[in-house]
């Protein structure tokens, strides 16, 4: 067992019957759906809400009934990744590029659980690159901007060396900052930056942290 296993196991006793879940997305979900698959072939009822293509095909292998965000009134609770978690649980994500659909499953939730291991756990955030998703149209000027402030942007590659492209059509530039002082105004100042989808920055955005460890044992935030 590894930490990420433990968290995504210990989330899934959180979860009640008739639930409306809001499904994250990464390794660490992965063994939360997992564990939900086995409820689920078992009689448990609930509702999946995905944050991300990767996460739908999944939860179709596995046979955890869905539906899109549009179609549910609320998400009772979100179990999903991170990147970095302060001890104010204020976090970075979009490692895996699911932050816009992150975001906006988060949103609509009355809970959020994020499930890490505990090398994502910090002091400061900022040492993870953080992601900022773009619309492609005249994405050089906002990497321009972005440069010119210090933040040292770079364009995300693919696999097969053309630019990642997100399940919303857009690009991500990854900021290299090692060290965020003030995340907040950090996160404003992106939230009004023109051809800036979304931000990585997800602050007072989840309710409890659970971090697993490779011995099985799991420590609550
Ligand atoms: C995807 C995310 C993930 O939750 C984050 O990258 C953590 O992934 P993993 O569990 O694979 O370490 O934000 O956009």
């Amino acid at each position: 067992m590894d930490g990420k296993q433990a968290a995504g196991r210990r989330a899934a006793d959180e979860i009640k019957d008739g639930m409306t879940i809001g499904l994250g997305t990464g390794s660490t979900v992965y063994y939360f759906l997992e564990a939900l698959a086995k409820k689920v072939a078992n009689g448990f009822k609930m509702t999946g809400v995905a944050t991300s293509q990767k996460t739908i095909d999944l939860a179709n292998e596995w046979k955890i009934p869905m539906h899109a965000l549009n179609d549910v009134a609320k998400i009772d609770v979100t179990v999903d990744g991170a990147d970095e978690v302060d001890s104010k649980l204020n976090g970075i994500k979009g490692g895996g590029g699911a932050l816009l659909y992150e975001k906006l499953v988060a949103k609509a939730s009355a809970r959020r659980i994020w499930i890490v291991d505990a090398s994502k756990k910090v002091e400061q955030l900022g040492a993870f690159p953080l992601p900022v998703e773009v619309v492609p149209f005249g994405w050089k000027h906002v990497h321009a901007y972005l440069s010119e402030k210090g933040y040292r942007p770079e364009l995300r590659y693919a696999a097969d060396g053309q630019p990642y492209v997100t399940d919303a059509h857009h690009y991500i530039l990854d900021l290299h900052l090692q060290s965020i002082a003030n995340a907040e105004s950090l996160a404003n100042e992106l939230d009004h930056l023109t051809g800036v989808v979304e931000h990585g920055l997800f602050l007072g955005m989840t309710e409890k942290v659970i971090i697993g460890y490779p011995d099985g044992h799991t420590e609550t935030l």
